[in-house]
C-alpha cells in the first residue's frame, strides 16, 4: 500500500482543524506562518479565523478570549468599527496607495503631535522595526558617534542594527556592569556592532557605560516601560536619572514606545512618568491593527531628513490605509481620552489584582507586575518582595517551563495569552468586566490543573 508523502501524514495525523491547517500551512510558509513569535514550538496550535472586540474563533469553531490582542496593536478591541469604516471608506472612496504626499498623512502626524509634543517633525514606517532603525540611524548621524546602549531585555526589532540576543540564559550574560550585545541570530556578520547592553532600572551601571565610552554613545534606547521582559515599570526617579545623564554625556535618548505608545496612556509611558526623550517611536496601538509606526524628534534633528542628509524611504510607508486606521485610532482617543484610558486602566487593575488573588489563594509563588493595560504574571520559585526590576531577576525566579503548562490549561479553557513569560497580557477598550471576570475564572481552574498535573 502507497503511504502519504510527510506533508500528508502530518495532516492525516492531525485531530483539529488547526492542526491540520498547521500541517499545511507548514508546507508553504517557513514554519507555517510569517512571524516566529506566532509558531514557536510550545505554542498549542491555534489558527484564527475571526475576531471581534476582545474575543476570537478559531479554525475549530472555539471561542477564545484573547488577552493577546495582537501583540498589543488592538487596543480598540478586534475589528473596531470606527477603523474598519474608516478603511474601507479610503479605499473604496480614494484609493489605498496614491504614490503621492496625501492630506491625511499630515492630518495623522498633526493629532499624533498633539499627544507626543516633542515630536516636532516625524517620519511614518511600516513597522516597529524600521521605525528604530531609522532612530538609530538618526541618532548616529547627529551626534556623529558610533555606540548604541540598550537594555538588557530590551527587543527594539530584527534589524542588522538592534537584534540583540535579548532573551539570552544568564550564564551567556556579561560579568560585568554592562557589557557588549550578543548578535540576536545567525546571518548577522558582525552585527549588531558597536551595541552595548545595561540593566534596566540601574543607573550606577548606565553611568559607568557612558563614562567607560565617553564620546562614544549616540543614543541609550530604552521602553520607558519594559514590556519584552514581561512588564517592568521604572523605578521612582529612575528615568529622570536615565534623562540626566544622556543630557551629560550629550547621547540622545530614545524611547522605544512601540508597545506603550498610546496605551499605558493616550502619551504613552512619557506623559506617565513625566520625562521626554529625544527621539519616541510609537506604533503598535497607533494601528489599531494596521501596520504602522511613527518616529519623530525635534526639527532640529529632523533636520537631517528635510535636508537629505539622512535618508529614509518605503513605498508604503504612510500609505492610506494605514493612515486612515491611524486617523481613526487618534481621533477615538482624543474625543475622550480622559473616559477611554480610564477603562483601560480599570479592566488592567482589576486584572492584576485578580490575578494576584487567585495565586495567592492557591499558594503559587508569583509577582504581578502592571502599568496600564499592559499585565504580566510572572510565576516565580518563590516569593519576590519589591518585585522584578530587570531581565536578569525575571530570569533568575521565573520558571519557563511552569508558565508554559500554566497557558496551556488556560488556552484549553478558552482563554490566550502568550505561553512566552515574557510577552504581557494586553487589554482593550471592548474587555468588559465581565470579561475580566471570566478570564479570572479560567485562569484559576488552569492554575488548579497545573497544581494537580
Ligand atoms: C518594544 C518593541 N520595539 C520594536 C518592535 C518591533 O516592531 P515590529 O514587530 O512592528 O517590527 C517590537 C515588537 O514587538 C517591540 O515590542
Amino acid at each position: 500500500m502507497a503511504t502519504a508523502p510527510p506533508s500528508q501524514q502530518a495532516a492525516l495525523r492531525a485531530e483539529t482543524r488547526s492542526e491540520q491547517i498547521l500541517a499545511w500551512a507548514r508546507q508553504h510558509l517557513a514554519g507555517g506562518d510569517s512571524s516566529t513569535m506566532r509558531v514557536v514550538p510550545y505554542h498549542l496550535p491555534l489558527v484564527a479565523v475571526r475576531g471581534e472586540g476582545p474575543l476570537v474563533w478559531d479554525a475549530d469553531g472555539n471561542e477564545i478570549l484573547d488577552m493577546n490582542m495582537a501583540y498589543g496593536p488592538l487596543i480598540l478591541g478586534h475589528c473596531p468599527p470606527a477603523v474598519i469604516a474608516a478603511v474601507c471608506r479610503q479605499v473604496s472612496e480614494s484609493g489605498s496607495q496614491l504614490g503621492f504626499p496625501t492630506e491625511i498623512a499630515a492630518r495623522v502626524a498633526e493629532k499624533l503631535k498633539r499627544l507626543y509634543p516633542h515630536m516636532e517633525l516625524l517620519r511614518f514606517a511600516n513597522s516597529g522595526t524600521e521605525a528604530m532603525m531609522f532612530a538609530a540611524r538618526l541618532a548616529r548621524t547627529a551626534t556623529k558617534r558610533t555606540h548604541l546602549v540598550v537594555m538588557e531585555g530590551g527587543y527594539h526589532g530584527w534589524s542588522d542594527a538592534l537584534f540583540h540576543r535579548y532573551h539570552a540564559p544568564l550564564d551567556q550574560m556579561s560579568t560585568g556592569p554592562y557589557g557588549p550585545a550578543i548578535p540576536g541570530t545567525l546571518g548577522m556578520n558582525g552585527a549588531p556592532r558597536d551595541l552595548l547592553t545595561v540593566p534596566y532600572n540601574n543607573l550606577d551601571a548606565l553611568e559607568a557605560c557612558l563614562n567607560d565610552h565617553a564620546d562614544q554613545i549616540a543614543a541609550v534606547i530604552m521602553e520607558p516601560v519594559m514590556g519584552n521582559a514581561g512588564v517592568i515599570p521604572p523605578a521612582p526617579g529612575y528615568l529622570e536619572g536615565v534623562r540626566y545623564l544622556t543630557r551629560e554625556h550629550e547621547s540622545l535618548l530614545i524611547f522605544d514606545e512601540v508597545i506603550s505608545g498610546l496605551r499605558v496612556a493616550a502619551g504613552g509611558a512619557q506623559e506617565i512618568y513625566g520625562v521626554t526623550p529625544d527621539v519616541t517611536v510609537v506604533s503598535k496601538a497607533l494601528g489599531g491593527g494596521y501596520p504602522v509606526a511613527a518616529c519623530g524628534a525635534s526639527r532640529e534633528l529632523m533636520g537631517l531628513v528635510v535636508r537629505g542628509e539622512l535618508f529614509h524611504g518605503g513605498v508604503y510607508a504612510g500609505n492610506a490605509v494605514v493612515m486612515a486606521a491611524a486617523e481613526a485610532v487618534l481621533d477615538e482617543i482624543l474625543a475622550n481620552p480622559v473616559q477611554l484610558y480610564e477603562k483601560l486602566n480599570q479592566a488592567s487593575d482589576a486584572l492584576a489584582h485578580g490575578l494576584h488573588d487567585v495565586m495567592q489563594r492557591l499558594g503559587i509563588p508569583h509577582v504581578v507586575q502592571h502599568v496600564g493595560a499592559m499585565c504580566s504574571l510572572f510565576l516565580t520559585d518563590a516569593p519576590v518582595p519589591g518585585g522584578l526590576r530587570d531581565y536578569r531577576a525575571v530570569r533568575r525566579h521565573c520558571d519557563l517551563e511552569k508558565y508554559i503548562n500554566f497557558q496551556h490549561h488556560a488556552q484549553r479553557l478558552g482563554v490566550y495569552f502568550h505561553p512566552n513569560q515574557f510577552e504581557p497580557m494586553y487589554l482593550s477598550t471592548t474587555h468588559e468586566p465581565h470579561h475580566i471576570a471570566s478570564a479570572l475564572e479560567r485562569i484559576e481552574e488552569a492554575a488548579k490543573q497545573c497544581l494537580a498535573d
